[in-house]
């Protein structure tokens, strides 16, 4: 069955981004020159999947806005003869179908893709988190990959994978490999937040899932975590449990997952766009030599005067 549909999930308060997500959605974060939920709609369009389906909250209806045809802006543009800046507005045009609901309490992103189920249906669907972009500038093929394998072999749920440091896995759903860990493999577990050494490996699901319509039952029957939030990843622990096989994908070399969920990631994920832009690019890498070479990165406020 043709996979079409994405959901993506942008309910999350990002409590980790205070103050700066307090009343904008941490989805809509520039990285770059582009919101963040951007890279990851053009993604999902180059990977052929033609319907989105956004689960919102509280304070997110930027997002929708951003994705609307702005007939009076464009208008402007050409009155007032910036025609090169519609070029911006090309992701507009994108021949993509957008659908919104609502998760009406954040009870994590479990519950967001749960929220899903009447929209999608009986059919197999991905879901892409709306604060994650994959590889630089939206080229990355991971879901369509990830799709293919879906397609090809008997499994209900297909994960993306990234190696992580020995000492991160406490942050992130762990994935058990079965036999070896290849490029594409069979999970035996998936363990969210183990300790380290709990589990025999360092590979982290990265943000992006192809799932069968059987999640839904999994999500349902779900208890929510320490913190009162349905976990997707215990949800998927659950399928492997009744049997179900789920794949493991892991992300090409030099493909990294962006997270902007918390200023450590978000701060790299801007410098990196930013450092690669073709515009701006070359001018702010010898901004970043002159400040590195000068090594002086006291905050200006606590400087000495005078
Ligand atoms: P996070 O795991 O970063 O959670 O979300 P969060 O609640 O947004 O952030 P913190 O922990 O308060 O800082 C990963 C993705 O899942 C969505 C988020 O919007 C983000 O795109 N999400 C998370 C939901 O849609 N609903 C939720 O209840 C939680």
């Amino acid at each position: 069955m043709a996979i079409h549909l994405a959901v993506v999930p942008v309910a999350g308060r990002g409590t980790r981004l205070l103050p700066v997500a307090k009343s904008q959605p941490k989805e809509m974060l520039p990285v770059g020159r582009k919101p963040a939920v951007q890279y990851v709609v053009e993604e999902l369009a180059r990977c052929g999947l033609g319907r989105l389906l956004f689960v919102t909250g509280p304070g997110k209806t930027a997002i929708e806005n951003h994705f609307d045809i702005d007939g009076e802006l464009i208008a402007h543009l050409r009155e007032t003869g910036k025609e090169e800046l519609l070029a911006e507005l090309a992701f507009e045009r994108e021949d993509l179908e957008y659908f919104y609901t609502r998760q009406r309490r954040q009870l994590g992103l479990g519950h967001a893709v749960l929220c899903a189920k009447a929209v999608v249906g009986h059919q197999p669907f991905v879901v892409a988190l709306g604060d994650s972009i994959i590889g630089l500038h939206a080229q990355s093929r991971i879901v369509r990959v990830m799709i293919d394998q879906f397609e090809e072999s008997d499994v209900d749920a297909v994960v993306a994978l990234e190696e992580v440091l020995p000492e991160d896995v406490v942050r992130y759903g762990i994935a058990v490999p079965r036999n070896s860990a290849a490029e594409v493999f069979e999970l035996a577990d998936l363990i969210e937040k183990p300790a380290v050494g709990q589990v025999p490996s360092t590979l982290a699901v990265a943000a992006r899932y192809v799932l069968s319509p059987r999640i839904f039952d999994c999500l349902e029957n779900t208890p929510p975590d320490a913190r009162g939030e349905i976990q997707l990843t215990d949800a998927i622990r659950m399928l492997i449990q009744q049997g179900r096989r789920v794949l493991g994908v892991r992300l090409p070399p030099g493909q990294t997952r962006f997270d902007v969920g918390n200023f450590e990631s978000y701060f790299q994920a801007f410098v990196d766009f930013a450092l690669a832009d073709p515009q701006y690019g070359e001018a702010l890498r010898e901004h970043v030599r002159e400040r590195l070479h000068s090594g002086d990165f006291t905050p200006r406020e606590d400087r000495p005067c005078g």
